[in-house]
């Protein structure tokens, strides 16, 4: 009897639920995982919700057999969250950044370059988003839109200011990372051509910001520890999402009155997990997160924690 651990990515809480969801993840998952238990084997099958970055509400409903459905606003996953960032700042792979952002006094917050609209410089739309415009398809930098203006609130009182942000150095881990995806040879072209796409192409793995200047999401802290200059920021959607995947065992295993033993079996190498056949199922937008991201942010931590075995991706579903 073996041990698989199998995880669907985790679908934004404020996503419309569609059949891409069900057909390209968690389905799959599910049929897996059903026929893995009716072998006989033991089965962990996970799922949640994305919550952060911009909030609604997921109904539930298609009767699918997760053994645990969590959220990615648990405590569970703020304390994993913060304490990988710790790690990962221990090992040198985070460095901080300043950068020149738009800020919206009437909104009281940053924008992101597709939240602010202007006039296009290069066609003249009145609607183009301040990182490309819709009509002419010129990739812009919000300073290049003629008369800016926010999206959210339509105000013209827009300034540029600094603001410190940190950068997950996965470059340095691009060595690794690759010697890793070159010796998965069972995997699907699609996962492994996407992956590689993004290992070489241009400039290859660029680091990437993992902190916004937004109020809704996980703090950013260094472990336990406040992170100076990093007051009232969160980390980006895309760093604390899949280390949900960790999380929702924990959630689990508190849930159900168990110990800490019953996850970290599931997940850490040193306490049991190198055992454990572990599977993902995903819609083919997430692999570059799943292949080599979230790689970078548990290898990277220096920690024993179980990378996945096989990702299993699905093209879109179109209708
Ligand atoms: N919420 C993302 C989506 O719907 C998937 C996140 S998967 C995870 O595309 F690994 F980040 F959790
Ligand atoms: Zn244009």
């Amino acid at each position: 009897m073996a041990r698989i651990l199998i995880t669907s990515a985790i679908p934004y809480i404020n996503g419309i639920k569609h059949l891409g969801n069900l057909v390209g993840s968690q389905l799959p998952s599910d049929l897996y995982a059903r026929y893995m238990r009716a072998r006989g084997h033991e089965v962990m099958l996970i799922c949640a919700t994305d919550v952060h970055g911009t909030p609604a509400d997921l109904a539930a409903g298609f009767r699918l057999s997760f053994d645990h459905f969590g959220r990615s606003s648990s405590p569970q996953n703020h304390r994993l969250t913060q304490h990988l960032a710790g790690r990962l700042a221990d090992a040198g792979l985070i460095e901080e950044v300043s950068e020149q952002q738009v800020y919206s006094e009437a909104d009281g917050r940053f924008l992101p370059d597709r939240y602010i609209e202007g006039t296009c410089p290069n066609c003249g739309y009145d609607r183009a988003r301040g990182d490309q415009c819709e009509n002419c398809t010129k990739q812009l930098d919000p300073t290049d839109l003629i008369e800016p203006r926010s999206a959210i609130s339509g105000s013209t009182d827009l300034e540029v200011r600094e603001t410190k942000h940190l950068y997950l150095k996965q470059s340095q881990m691009r060595d690794q990372l690759n010697t890793w995806i070159d010796s998965k040879s069972d995997w699907p072209i699609l996962t492994t051509s996407i992956a590689k796409k993004w290992l070489h192409d241009g400039d290859g793995l660029q680091d990437r910001g993992i902190t916004r200047d937004l109020e809704w999401g996980v703090p950013v802290k260094r472990g336990t520890e406040d992170w100076p200059g990093m007051e009232g920021k969160v980390f980006y959607v895309w760093f604390d999402a899949p280390i949900e995947y960790i999380a929702c065992a924990a959630e689990w295993t508190e849930a159900n009155g168990l110990s800490d033993a019953d996850w970290e079996r599931w997940w850490r190498t040193d306490k049991g997990a190198d055992d454990v056949r572990y599977v993902q199922f995903m819609g083919k937008d997430n692999v570059p997160f799943h292949t080599l991201s979230f790689p970078a942010t548990i290898m990277g931590s220096g920690e024993p924690w179980k990378l996945v075995d096989y990702i299993k991706s699905f093209n879109y579903l179109n209708y």
